[in-house]
């Protein structure tokens, strides 16, 4: 039995594509920052400043672009040398065996799947805001909020009242469908949505620099209340991990690994490219913001917006800032359930999940089953759950895929060196610790109740493996 749990795959015996090879690598860095910018930056980022870090919200996002980095960097090695779209799943198969990569597969499902049912909650909120803006009133509350709310320190649920937030649902139906026919029409909205919502936060950054008052920057580490994580160091560290989320969606990139003309050479371009590019938009962002309104005045869902409407001259970007956000949630929840299709699909592929998460439609190449399947358990959970406790749980889920990858790359290293590595990792050691230490860092800073859930779907996640995929896996058949 433990040779079975711990026995790895050998790179070769991936499965071949059937999927259809067309992106390159400005489609894969566009599906980076499809990903990546969201409710990070246009919700978290005014909250981190005024309760936890002041205008070193900019460290933060330092901080936490730095742990990103060391972590791509091993993300980068392994999709240029694994012909997978498993993503962290496939590469801990391919190094610590199977059992962790049941529970790093079954870890993706809380990035990737709540990510999408999390963003779709923020889209919701959005799109009432929008709605509001021109007097369209025509849906109750009961059907734009969360029927459950979490009380009781987030260990009990209790009914709202409302019935379902129907906007969450819709989204979520409309994108699975963009997803289901094809990867060339996915990656055109995506594209298209990533330029609107890159132009919008340029737009801010260009024309919000002209009313920074430098006086709002200063003590840029302001002095710590006395309570550990309220500002300070301390508050800076807890802010980065807080801010963390909106980093979140770089390593969906190599989920399309079997969908990249040339993944040796493209994947690592677009992993580091779009964390790279949305590093320095952030960094910029955070800056102007915090440096337009005294830090105090972010503390609002909608912080750019705030920022904005500090300064007459800049009302009119305010209804951009909506169509922008509106943007940029709708390419997160395309990316996430675009890359958890995949990553059903490698583990169907494996035998760890049933076959019908691996069926491609002959027609349009896709996993359309596995994407029909995500996309209906994404409307539901945020047709119901609200939004901050499925938040952290993405957060935990992604810190423990990263963990885990840079520790595979390391131990890749040593046990299959004769490997062909198109990219390597510089100073493996180095980056591969400093991305555990990093990643550690930012889990520990994650309230407490977010490890008991992390615990429980554990416990869940090892009772499916024991009771299906140990059985039905390809290892075991053979
Ligand atoms: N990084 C993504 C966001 O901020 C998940 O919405």
């Amino acid at each position: 039995m433990a040779s079975q749990l711990f026995r790895t795959k050998i790179v070769t015996e991936f499965a071949p594509s059937d999927l259809k090879r067309c992106l390159g690598p400005v489609h894969l860095i566009l599906l980076g920052i499809g990903a990546i910018i969201g409710t990070g930056i246009f919700v978290l980022t005014g909250l981190a400043a005024a309760q936890y870090a002041g205008p070193a919200i900019v460290l933060s996002f330092v901080v936490a672009g730095a742990g990103c980095l060391f972590s791509a960097l091993c993300y980068a090695e392994f999709a240029a040398m694994v012909p997978v779209s498993g993503s962290a799943y496939s590469y801990s198969y391919a190094t610590l065996g199977e059992f962790i990569a049941w529970f790093v597969g079954w870890n993706l499902v809380l990035e990737y799947l709540f990510a999408a049912s999390t963003v779709s909650v923020g889209w919701s909120r959005y799109f009432v805001k929008l709605l509001d803006h021109f007097n369209i009133n025509f849906l109750p509350a009961a059907l734009t909020t969360s029927p459950l709310e979490v009380t009781n320190h987030g260990m009990t649920f209790a009914f709202t009242g409302a019935l379902i937030n129907l906007p969450a649902v819709l989204i979520a139906a409309v994108i699975t469908a963009i997803c289901y026919v094809g990867i060339t029409q996915s990656t055109l909205v995506n594209s298209i949505v990533v330029a609107i919502k890159v132009s919008i936060v340029v737009l801010v950054i260009g024309f919000g620099v002209f009313y920074v008052n430098a006086d709002y920057w200063t003590p840029f580490i302001p002095e710590n209340t006395g309570t550990f994580g309220e500002y300070g160091i301390s508050g800076m560290l807890r802010a980065a991990g807080v801010i963390f989320f909106a980093y979140i969606g770089f390593d969906a990139v190599s989920t399309a690994t079997l969908e990249a003309k040339n993944p040796a050479r493209d994947m690592p371009i677009g992993i580091l490219g779009s964390l790279v590019i949305c590093t320095i938009l952030y960094i910029l962002m955070s800056g102007v913001l915090t440096g337009m309104v005294h830090y105090p005045d972010l503390n609002d869902a909608a912080p750019v917006a705030v920022a904005l409407q500090a300064h007459a001259g800049l009302h009119w970007l305010v209804p951009w800032v909506v169509v922008g956000a509106l943007a940029g949630l709708t390419s997160v929840i395309l990316v996430m359930i675009l890359g958890q299709a995949r990553i059903f699909l490698s583990m169907s592929r494996d035998g760890l999940l049933p076959p019908v998460f691996g069926a491609v439609h002959p027609e349009y190449r896709t996993p359309h089953m596995a994407t029909l399947i995500t996309g209906t358990l994404a409307a539901l959970i945020g047709g119901v759950f609200p939004i901050g406790l499925l938040g952290e749980l993405v957060s935990i889920g992604t810190l423990i895929a990263f963990i885990v990858v840079c520790i595979g790359v390391l131990v890749l290293r040593y046990t299959r060196p004769d490997l062909k590595r198109p990219f390597r990792a510089p100073a493996v050691w180095v980056t591969s610790l400093l991305g555990v230490a990093f990643c550690g860092v930012m889990a520990v800073f994650l309230p407490a109740d977010t490890w008991i859930r992390l615990l429980v779907w554990t416990v869940i996640g090892v009772m499916l493996y024991f009771f299906y995929g140990y059985r039905h896996s390809a290892l075991h058949q053979r």
